[in-house]
C-alpha cells in the first residue's frame, strides 16, 4: 500500500494543467468496443482506473496502442468473454461493459462493479433499462448474465437521473432496432462526452446534456475519434487548493461551465479569482465566510467536490452546513479531519456541521475513498507539520501525476511504497 507524505503550509504558485476527466474516459474506453474498427481517444488521464479498464479490454482481445496521451483502440477482433470478478471489482466503471457488450453481442457476463464505498450504489436503474430494451437479466450471487434475442428501442423513464445508467442505456440503445428515448436522463458533461464519441461513429443522438436523450440504433459503426473533456473534479480540487494556499496559482484547461456551481459558491464566501479563457488564477483567501452546501445532480454542486470543500470550510470563520443528497455514506473523511484538528460533526445521516476556523496539524491518516482521500490531501497541504496518508492508491485512482503536479507548484509531497 502506498503512502502520501506531505509537509504542509507551503505557498503554491506557478501553473498546473488539468488532465482528461476520469468519469468520461472510463465510459469512452468501453464505448470504443461498439465500433468494430480502430478508434482514437485523446487526452486520456494517467490514472489506475484506466489501467484496469485496459486490462479488461485486452482480455476481450482489443488491441490497444498508447501514443502520448492518446489511446488507439482496435476493436475489430473483440471476443465476448465473461469478465471475471477480480477485474470488474477494481472500479465502478466496469459496468459500462454491460451496455457496450450487450449492444454488440446481445450477451454479457460480468460481476458486480467495485468503486468507492460511499453508499449502497445499486445498479437497478441500469438493469431495468436493459430489460425495457428487451434483455433478460439473471443474477446469481454477484454475477450478472444479461442476454437478448434482439434489442428494441423504447421510451425509458429513469427513476433517478443516474450518470452510469444514462450512459449504459445509451450504449445498449446503439445496438437496439429503432429509437430509444431516455426521459429524466442525467445531464452531467460525461454524458455529452460519450454522446459526442458515438455521434462521431455515425450514431444519431439528440439531446445529450438535457433531460431527454434520443438515440437511434445503428449497425456497422465508423471509427470514432474523441477528446476526453477536462476533469471537472480535478479542476475543482486544484481550485480549492488555490483558495487555501495559492499565490496567483494558475490552473489551465478548465471548462468554466463545468465548475460553475463551485465558482459561484467560492465567490459567495469571499474567494477571489480571475478567469481568462480556459484558465483560472487564484490566491489564498484569508477571510473565508461560512456557507451552506447541498450536493445535487449537474449543474448543481457536485457530490465529488463535497469532501474537498469540507476541508476548505474548516478554515471559514463560523458554522457551515453540508448536505449530501447523492450518497448515504460520504462523510467518512471527517473522522481523520477531526483527528487533524477540524471541528466537524455529523448532525444527521446526510448533514454535516463544520465549525471554523481551526488550525490543522499533520498526523497519520487513512484515505477511505477517492474524494475523501483528496480532502485529506488538501488538509495535509494546509496543516502544520507532516501528514502521512495511508492507502493513497485510492487517491491515485482519480488524480493523475499528483506528485508531479503538486511538486511543480511548490508543494512538498512524496508518494512512497
Ligand atoms: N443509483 C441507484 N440505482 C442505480 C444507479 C444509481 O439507486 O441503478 C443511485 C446511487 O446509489 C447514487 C445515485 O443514484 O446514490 C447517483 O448515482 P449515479 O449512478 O449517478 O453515479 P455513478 O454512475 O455510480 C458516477 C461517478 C461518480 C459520481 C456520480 C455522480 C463514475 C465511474 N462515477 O457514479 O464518481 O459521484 O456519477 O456524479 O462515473 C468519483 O469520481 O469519486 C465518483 C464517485
Amino acid at each position: 500500500m502506498s503512502k502520501l507524505i506531505i509537509e504542509g503550509q507551503n505557498t503554491l504558485s506557478g501553473e498546473v494543467k488539468i488532465s482528461g476527466a476520469k468519469n468520461s474516459a472510463v465510459a469512452l474506453l468501453p464505448a470504443a468496443i461498439l465500433a468494430k474498427k480502430k478508434s482514437v481517444i485523446y487526452n486520456v488521464p494517467e490514472i489506475s482506473d484506466i489501467d484496469y479498464l485496459i486490462e479488461i479490454m485486452e482480455l476481450l482481445n482489443c488491441k490497444i496502442e498508447h501514443k502520448d496521451d492518446a489511446l488507439i483502440i482496435d476493436s475489430s477482433s473483440v471476443v465476448n468473454k465473461p469478465i471475471p470478478e477480480e477485474l470488474s471489482i477494481q472500479m465502478r466503471a466496469s459496468y459500462y461493459f454491460m451496455g457496450a457488450l450487450l449492444a454488440r453481442y446481445k450477451k454479457v457476463e460480468i460481476s458486480f462493479p467495485g468503486g468507492c464505498s460511499i453508499g449502497a450504489r445499486p445498479i437497478d436503474i441500469h438493469l431495468k433499462g436493459f430489460e425495457e430494451l428487451g434483455a433478460t437479466v439473471e443474477i446469481n450471487k454477484n454475477r450478472y448474465k444479461i442476454t437478448a434475442d434482439k434489442l428494441i428501442g423504447k421510451k425509458i423513464y429513469l427513476d433517478f437521473p443516474s450518470v452510469g445508467a444514462t450512459i449504459n442505456i445509451m450504449l445498449a440503445a446503439v445496438g437496439a432496432k429503432g429509437t430509444t428515448i431516455i426521459e429524466n436522463a442525467a445531464m452531467e458533461p460525461e454524458i455529452v462526452n460519450v454522446a459526442s464519441f458515438l455521434i462521431n461513429m455515425g450514431v444519431k443522438i439528440l439531446g445529450a446534456g438535457t433531460k431527454r436523450i434520443e438515440i437511434e440504433g445503428k449497425e456497422d459503426l465508423d471509427r470514432g475519434v474523441v477528446d476526453v473533456f477536462p476533469d471537472r473534479i480535478e479542476s475543482g480540487t486544484y481550485i480549492i487548493i488555490g483558495a487555501l494556499l495559492g499565490d496567483n496559482l494558475r490552473i489551465n484547461g478548465i471548462i468554466k461551465e463545468h465548475v460553475e456551481a463551485l465558482l459561484l459558491k467560492l465567490k459567495d464566501i469571499g474567494v477571489k479569482y480571475n478567469i481568462d479563457g480556459d484558465s483560472i488564477t487564484i490566491s489564498k483567501c484569508n477571510n473565508i465566510k461560512p456557507t451552506h452546501i447541498k450536493t445535487l445532480i449537474f449543474p448543481g454542486f457536485a457530490t465529488d467536490l463535497q469532501q474537498p470543500i469540507t476541508t476548505l470550510l474548516t478554515q471559514a470563520k463560523g458554522k457551515s452546513i453540508i448536505e449530501e443528497t447523492i450518497y448515504e455514506n460520504r462523510f467518512k473523511n471527517t473522522i481523520d479531519l477531526n483527528k487533524m484538528g477540524a471541528n466537524t460533526r455529523i448532525i444527521t445521516n446526510n448533514k454535516l456541521e463544520v465549525i471554523g476556523p481551526t488550525p490543522l496539524k499533520g498526523t497519520k491518516v487513512n484515505a477511505t475513498d477517492l474524494r475523501g482521500g483528496a480532502s485529506l490531501l488538501i488538509a495535509g497541504l494546509i496543516a502544520q507539520g507532516e501528514t502521512v496518508i495511508d492507502n493513497c492508491d485510492v487517491i491515485l485512482r482519480g488524480y493523475g501525476f499528483l506528485e508531479e503536479k503538486l511538486t511543480s507548484i511548490g508543494a512538498k509531497i512524496k508518494i512512497t511504497e
